[in-house]
Formats: C-alpha cells, sequence, structure tokens
C-alpha cells in the first residue's frame, strides 16, 4: 500500500466514497465524496503530538474496541497516507473551537478546523471493484453467548489480541481479568454453512486462519490447551492439509461438533456443551476463552455499487462475474473488473492472484487507448422508431437513448450496448435491428426447425450463456434426452420476441419452450426479467384466445445443470405427446386469421 500511495501515476482518494457512476467502458465518469481530513496530509508527519494533547478517548475500532483512541488519531499503523484524522463529531474543538489543544500541539500546524468535504468527478477509462467483505454478526447466535460473555470473542478481536501490535501487545490475556488464558477453544463456521444463520456458503479462510492461530499459539504457549469445534475441516489449498497435520501434531484437540450452549463459570471461565459426531458422547469443556471463526458476508456498499454501477449479485449477495470459467475476474458490464472478497470469500493469495489478473485485464483494455466493441449490438431504424422510449426502459446498459418529450428517436451506444437483445425483442415497432440475431434469421431458424415432422418437434429458444450451455452439458455428460428437440439459440432469453413465439405455433410447433439463465443469473444483469414478463403476457393472451397455455413453457437452466435440462426436455416431451394434431391444426387456423 505504500507503493501505492507513492507511486506518481496512482491518485488515491482517502476517507472518500462514490456518489455516482456514469458513462460506459473507456469513458466512466465517478463522482466522488471526499470528506474533510481536517489535517494536511501533505504536511502532517504523524508524530502523534495532537493526539497526545487531544482529550477525547473513543474506542479504537482497528483494535474492535478493545483499546482506545483519541478523537485526533491514525486509523492503523501503517495507514496511507501516513497521516492523522480528525472525527468531526467527537471533537470538542470543532465549529466553534472550545478545545483547540491539538492546535497548540501541532507545531508544522497541519490542522484546519475550516476544510469541508469536496465533490471530485474522475474520468477513468474501466473500474476495479474491490470493496471488500464484512463480517457475519454473531449477537444472534444466542448459543455461543458472545453478547453475554466478555471471554467469547470473534475470530477477528482474537487477531488483535495476538497481533504485537495490538491491544495486549500480543499477549493472550483473558478480557474480563486480563489474566494470561491457558486454554481456548475455537468455533467453527460461525455464520458459513447455514442458511439460517448468516450464508449457507463456505467462507473459505475460517479453517485455515484457526489452522494458523493455534500453530502460533502452540509456538508461544507449548502447555495451552487448544480446542478446535468443527463439522469439517476444509484445508484445499496448497501446503494447506500439512499446516493442519501439524496443527494436529502440536497437540491441539480437533472435536467434531459445534457447541449447543456457552455458560459462564464463577472463575469466569466458560463451560462448552458440545456433542462430539465422532463419538456420539455429550461434552462439556471448561475454558478461559473461545473464540469464534466468523463467516464472511457481502460489504454493506455492495447493494448500493451494484445499482449505480449496473452489475449483479449471485444468490449469496457478492458480485457475479461474466463467466465462471471463461471471464472470472470481469463484470456482465464492460470495463469493470472484480478483485478480492467482493466476488467471493477468499484469502490473500486469491485476492493477489485476482486483483493482478483484473489489473490485467484493465491494461489489456485500456493500452490501445481505443476499444473494439463486439458486433453483437442493436442498430436503431430512425424512420420506424416512434419514440415511445421502451427500448431505453428494458436496456439493462443504459445504452439506449431516446427523447420520448421532444420526440427524438433512439439512438443506441454501441460501446455501450452488449448485445443482449432485450430492446429489439420489446419495440412494439419493429424498429430495432439485434445485429447477428435478427428478427430475420431467428425466424428462419423457427421454419426450419418445423419444416418437416412439424408436430413431433419441441422448439426450444435458449440463451447462449447458461441454457445453450446446458445442453451442451448434457451432451459432454452423455446424458438422453428426446431427438426431436430443435434448439435456437439467441443471445439472452431477453432476446426471445413475442412473434417468435406466434410464429412457432402459427408454423404448426406443438409446444415451445423459452429458457435462460435462473433469474439473478442473467448475463446481461437483469434482462431475463423481461423474458418472464412476456412469457406471462404470451400465456395471458393464449388464455384469452383458447389457446392451452401451457404449451409455451418458461424454464430457467444452468450451465452446469445438463441433468436438468435432460429432465426439462423428457417433460416437454410428454408435454408435446398430450398436444392432438386437432389442437394443433385449431391453433394454426386461429393464429392465420
Ligand atoms: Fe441467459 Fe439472459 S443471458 S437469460
Amino acid at each position: 500500500m505504500t507503493d501505492v500511495g507513492r507511486h506518481p501515476r496512482i491518485t488515491l482518494h482517502t476517507l472518500s466514497e462514490i456518489k455516482d457512476v456514469n458513462g460506459y467502458v473507456g469513458n466512466f465518469d465517478v463522482s466522488i465524496l471526499k470528506r474533510a481530513r481536517y489535517v494536511d496530509e501533505n504536511e502532517c508527519t504523524a508524530c502523534g503530538d495532537c493526539a497526545e494533547a487531544c482529550p477525547v478517548i473513543r474506542p479504537d475500532e482497528f483494535n474492535l474496541g478493545l483499546s482506545s483512541r483519541r478523537a485526533i488519531f491514525s486509523p492503523f499503523p501503517q495507514a496511507v497516507p501516513s497521516a492523522y484524522v480528525l472525527n468531526a463529531n467527537e471533537c470538542l474543538g470543532h465549529n466553534p473551537v472550545v478545545c483547540g489543544k491539538c492546535l497548540e500541539a501541532c507545531d508544522k500546524g497541519c490542522i484546519d478546523f475550516h476544510m469541508s468535504d469536496k465533490e471530485i468527478v474522475e474520468h477513468v477509462g474501466s473500474i476495479v471493484v474491490a470493496t471488500g467483505f464484512d463480517v457475519y454478526d454473531p449477537t444472534e447466535l444466542d448459543e455461543y453467548a458472545y453478547s453475554r460473555f466478555e471471554n467469547v470473542l470473534t475470530s477477528l478481536e482474537f487477531e488483535r489480541l495476538i497481533n504485537a501490535g495490538g491491544p495486549t501487545g500480543g499477549e493472550v490475556l483473558r478480557p474480563t481479568d486480563r489474566q494470561p488464558a491457558r486454554s481456548i477453544g475455537f468455533v467453527q463456521c460461525v455464520g458459513s454453512r447455514s442458511a439460517k444463520k448468516g450464508g449457507n456458503y463456505c467462507s473459505n479462510i475460517c479453517c485455515m486462519n484457526t489452522v494458523k492461530s493455534t500453530l502460533m499459539l502452540k509456538e508461544h504457549y507449548p502447555d495451552m490447551d487448544i480446542k478446535v469445534f468443527y463439522i469439517d475441516i476444509r484445508a484445499f489449498g496448497k501446503g494447506f492439509e500439512e499446516l493442519y497435520t501439524r496443527s494436529r501434531r502440536s497437540g491441539v484437540h480437533y472435536i467434531r461438533g459445534l457447541p449447543g450452549t456457552v455458560e459462564e463459570d464463577p472463575d469466569k471461565g466458560l463451560s462448552v456443551a458440545v456433542e462430539n459426531t465422532a463419538t456420539g458422547n455429550l461434552e462439556i469443556h471448561h475454558l478461559d476463552m473461545l473464540v469464534l471463526a466468523l463467516g464472511l458476508k457481502p460489504a454493506a456498499s455492495t447493494q448500493r455499487l451494484q445499482e449505480m454501477l449496473g452489475l449483479q449479485l449471485n444468490p449469496d449477495g457478492f458480485f457475479l462475474e461474466a463467466h465462471p470459467k471463461l471471464q472470472p475476474v470481469d463484470a456482465a458490464t464492460r470495463g469493470i473488473y472484480y478483485a478480492g472478497c467482493a466476488e467471493g470469500p477468499k484469502d490473500i493469495k486469491e485476492s493477489v492472484t485476482q486483483a493482478s489478473a483484473a489489473a490485467a485485464r484493465a491494461i489489456r483494455l485500456m493500452h490501445k487507448g481505443e476499444i473494439t466493441t463486439e458486433a453483437i449490438t442493436s442498430m436503431v431504424i430512425e424512420e420506424a422508431c416512434k419514440c415511445c422510449g421502451k427500448c431505453a426502459e428494458v436496456c439493462p446498459y443504459n445504452a439506449v437513448t431516446v427523447d420520448v418529450k421532444k420526440k427524438i428517436p433512439a439512438s443506441v451506444n454501441t460501446a455501450a450496448c452488449a448485445g443482449c437483445g432485450t430492446c429489439a425483442a420489446e419495440c412494439p415497432f419493429d424498429a430495432i435491428i439485434m445485429n447477428h440475431f435478427t428478427d430475420g434469421q431467428i425466424l428462419n431458424q423457427v421454419h426450419t426447425a418445423l419444416e418437416e415432422s412439424t408436430q413431433e418437434k419441441i422448439l426450444v429458444f435458449a440463451c447462449n450463456w447458461c441454457s445453450y450451455a446446458g445442453a451442451d452439458y448434457a451432451g459432454v455428460s452423455r446424458l438422453q434426452y428426446p431427438p426431436n428437440v430443435r434448439l435456437i439459440r439467441t443471445m439472452c432469453s431477453g432476446r426471445v420476441d413475442e412473434k417468435f413465439i406466434w410464429d412457432g405455433f402459427r408454423a404448426g410447433a406443438p409446444v415451445i419452450l423459452v429458457s435462460g439463465c435462473h433469474i439473478g443469473d442473467c448475463h446481461y444483469i437483469d434482462a431475463n426479467h423481461w423474458t418472464e414478463k412476456r412469457v406471462k403476457k404470451v400465456h395471458k393472451k393464449m388464455a384469452k384466445m383458447g389457446i392451452r397455455p401451457e404449451r409455451l413453457q418458461l424454464e430457467w437452466i444452468s450451465a452446469a445443470e445438463g441433468v436438468r435440462f435432460a429432465e426439462v426436455m423428457d417433460g416437454m416431451e410428454k408435454l408435446r405427446q398430450s398436444v392432438t394434431p386437432e389442437e394443433i391444426a385449431e391453433t394454426v387456423q386461429l393464429l392465420k386469421e
């Protein structure tokens, strides 16, 4: 971080908050609110004289309240820039000046109570989202008694406690009596792998963090009694299994089972009741201190940033990459990349790898000075556009602009357009051409697919990223599905125009399936919400016309769901068999009228 701070071509905005982001790949305008530091960061040498003079004492956030700081303070020892910051809400001397002790103590005159927040706009070509994580709050888990007993700590608090620069200088002291702890227990998966408590995903780092802590403790306190309560230990990284084995060999007891209750003894020790699932026995362990290995959760800013940048989140609330294998650091919006835990829980090594990859991707994009866009973008036929604004409303990337009031026809920013085709599917006047997936091209495929033995065909529209990949996966897994399925690929299910469906039925299709990525997984942010709406609309129309709505199905199938793809196709085949030739003829007649 020091290198970053010193780099002539890196501008570091600390104490800052992103207010808004506009633009597209190569041309983002980022509005930043830079909060006042009240200390000149270029002049301050972090001598600490001001903090010594400050009479205000507050809990130190960096040490998680285990120590205190002043109202003017250095956030943490290696903070960059190496300058103090004044918390205006805590300071006594700010507006009107009633204290001013820090002002007097600072020989260099770095403190300025008149500094104010600034709004800055940065023009950037690409953005790397590295917003990190938050930890699970264990107060809601009553069984671990975190909020009741001081000697129950979180893994973060414990990290500060055993740190040489921490509140106890690295000594493992019990918070209740500041006596050395002789026995410590660690509880794994607190807020992880449980849908009801925290997230149902594995937080990736907690097992190895505990293993590391046990090794450190054993090195400094060989006689310490250390117990780890776990479901299973996940030591899957390079050299991790070896560390885990070392920890066991050093005398750390690994007990398979999570505590059911924690009670405080009269001597302020803790009685931990746990069912050892390896032996089937209920055990009571007496410990001086209990450490809860907290799971990771998305950073609090994630939701807001997601809305500002038009990004996607996975079901666990972390940012979703454009493709898990082929574009693991790219966002679906071009020019935006992910690094670290913003994308999912990961350790330092993985974060560094991902950050390097994200930086390389950003450099690769920017070094030419110009951007090559995909040819799959939409195009407006101005004469046909009636300026209704529907295309702009459905575009997940804000790539379409139209002035409804002044009747200025729609125009597409091809650099921002990702090519989902939702605008073309929703335009009621056919004024948008989706290059490479034009209406004509898709309708020709529909007619060709239904040319022969029409009544035996199952017409399937599959989105490129999930359903089509799911079909591919079913194929490579040698799964059988009905051979009369005819797949038509579109980039996104959002491209499936109502008229493709009507044309399919008009051509005699017994059943039609529209399939795409699961809701929340669409590779074009939320384009498949429009698919869902459109299919519902068609269902209603079908029912009104006397056509069985079940003949049009909508299914979400991911790239990994080869088995599900085959099952859905089997279901479609059963449905097809239930459609009589008379029913098909009636539909064809109805739609031709
Ligand atoms: Fe699959 Fe949008 S990309 S539904």
